[in-house]
This record gives C-alpha cells, sequence and structure tokens, in this order.
C-alpha cells in the first residue's frame, strides 16, 4: 500500500470537516496564536522578510494566520492534498505549493523557518523528509516541529473514546467505517523526545531543542473530533472553539510545567543545523 497515496486520500476527504472537528477558526486572535506557538518554540522572534516554509499546512492554521499577523515575513504553505489547499487558501494562506514533504520544489538553502505542525507523525518516510527540510534550510535556519503526538496519547486518547462511543451510542455505516479506517490508516507514527533528537541529528541536525506538551487540548480536541463524527447535530452546539483555547491556555501554564513530561500528548520544540 503506497502510505503518501493513503494520506493523499484521506486529508482530500477530511478537509471538509477538518477545521470544524478540530475547533480551528481563521481569525485575529488565532493568527496572534499561531505566531506566539512558533516564535516561543523557535526561541525568537520572526524577522522582517524571513522565508518561512509551512510544510503540510492543511487548512491554513499556521500559513494563513502567520501571514495575517506579519505580512512583512514571506509564508509559504505546501501541502500533499489540493483538498487541504483550497481550504488554506480560503483562509487568506497564500502562496501555496502542492508538494510531498520529502520532495520540495524549493531551491536548497532558501528557507529560514520551517514549521511542520501535526505532519511528521503522517509521512511513511521521517528520515527522507527531515534531509529533504535540512536541504532547503539555510544554514542558520531552523525546523519548528509542533502536535506531533507521542506513544501516550494514543493510550489516554483510546480510553476517552471508548467512553465516548458508548455514551454516544452510535453504530457508523459502511461509509463512515470506511473512512474511520482510512483515518488510522494515514496516522503512522508516534515519538518519543530522544527519537525525534536521534532522527534529527541522522539527517544533520546537530542542535535539538525539543520537549514534550499538552495534555488537555489533545483530549479536548479528540472528544471534538469523535463528537462531530457520531452526533454533529449535538456537537455543533457545543463550544469547542473556546474550551479548547481554554485547555490550550491550561497546557500553557500547568501541564508543561508540572505533569511529567512522560504523561505529556505532543513533541514539540526546533531542530536546527
Ligand atoms: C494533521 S494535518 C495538519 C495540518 C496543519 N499543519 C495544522 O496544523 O492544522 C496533516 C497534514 O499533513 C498533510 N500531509 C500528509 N502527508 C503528507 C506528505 N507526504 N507531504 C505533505 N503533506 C502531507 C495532510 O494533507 C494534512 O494537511
Amino acid at each position: 500500500m503506497d502510505l503518501v497515496e493513503v494520506n493523499k486520500v484521506f486529508h482530500d476527504h477530511e478537509c471538509d470537516y477538518y477545521d470544524e472537528r478540530f475547533a480551528i477558526v481563521h481569525d485575529a486572535a488565532s493568527a496572534r496564536r499561531a505566531l506566539a506557538e512558533v516564535e516561543g518554540l523557535l526561541g525568537r522572534a520572526l524577522r522582517a522578510g524571513e522565508v518561512v516554509l509551512d510544510a503540510g499546512c492543511g487548512t491554513g492554521w499556521l500559513a494563513a494566520g502567520l501571514r495575517r499577523a506579519r505580512p512583512d515575513v514571506v509564508v509559504v504553505g505546501s501541502d500533499l492534498s489540493a483538498g487541504m489547499l483550497g481550504k488554506a487558501r480560503a483562509a487568506g494562506g497564500w502562496p501555496l505549493i502542492q508538494a510531498d514533504g520529502t520532495r520540495l520544489p524549493v531551491a536548497s538553502g532558501s528557507v529560514d523557518v520551517l514549521v511542520c505542525r501535526g505532519v511528521l507523525h503522517h509521512l511513511p518516510d521521517v528520515p527522507a523528509a527531515l534531509a529533504e527540510w535540512r536541504r532547503v534550510l539555510r544554514e542558520d535556519g531552523a525546523v519548528v516541529l509542533s502536535s506531533e503526538p507521542t506513544t501516550v496519547v494514543e493510550q489516554h486518547g483510546a480510553v476517552l473514546v471508548r467512553l465516548l462511543l458508548r455514551a454516544l451510542h452510535k453504530p457508523l455505516t459502511a461509509e463512515e467505517d470506511f473512512w474511520e479506517v482510512a483515518s488510522m490508516a494515514a496516522n503512522l507514527h508516534t515519538f518519543t523526545v530522544p527519537q525525534v533528537e536521534e532522527l534529527g541529528r541522522a539527517a544533520g541536525f546537530t542542535r535539538p531543542v525539543l520537549r514534550t506538551a499538552d495534555w488537555l487540548s489533545t483530549m479536548v480536541l479528540t472528544a471534538s473530533y469523535v463528537t462531530h463524527g457520531r452526533r454533529p447535530g449535538l456537537a455543533r452546539r457545543l463550544p469547542w472553539r473556546q474550551v479548547e483555547a481554554l485547555a490550550a491556555r491550561w497546557d500553557a501554564l500547568v501541564t508543561d510545567r508540572l505533569l511529567p513530561a512522560s504523561l505529556r500528548h505532543t513533541v514539540v520544540g526546533r531542530l536546527q543545523p
């Protein structure tokens, strides 16, 4: 099975409900949040004129958000899925490139910051992607990673999904079941910090600055995704976006400081040559 093709087909389908199920909005507040996320993980402010490539931009939360928050920075979005790119364009992301993350039609050494938010775990050949990202990056550039799942998020998420499915009590149609299986087939990896550090080093990133983050926000998003899938009428009456924003704030203030690192749900940080 060609797992890149599986991802393309799945994300071309998912793009129609991605923002709603993942509580994504494209407004001034989310643009500020996108900028804060990137600059926080990068460890510095973006500089005017810098080139930022959002690899796997999806519906453009970062690509459109960064462009809105920092019009003096050149933000380019790329994604495998034409459907996702259509949504990113509608959200204000531009320019956009349709490309596999392991084969970017971008000149070597031309990118200052490559951002990758929740994409690495969809790529069948992670070492090839990191080598490609190292190629396109300037010597003093950085790859900013966020929302990459840790192993533990699958365990915690599975418990939540089981409870929700029991509570929502709605069997899937054959078509819904197909897309559920496609979703599982498209999510290829979970990571630990040492694994990503090692993968980064092998690709020529000698200075990894990585950590784990998040707990509550990922649980809220899992609940949103499942509830929208099973009971869309009910899901649309609940304020997922506000709850997710509060959960993300809680994670930044409490989870990322007090919860043991091994229990957190995402790998975040930066890789530098
Ligand atoms: C979970 S979404 C994340 C989207 C976006 N970065 C965000 O934060 O909302 C994963 C994205 O990776 C893209 N993707 C999957 N495989 C890819 C590949 N081989 N090359 C480029 N993009 C890919 C999908 O089309 C999808 O838009």
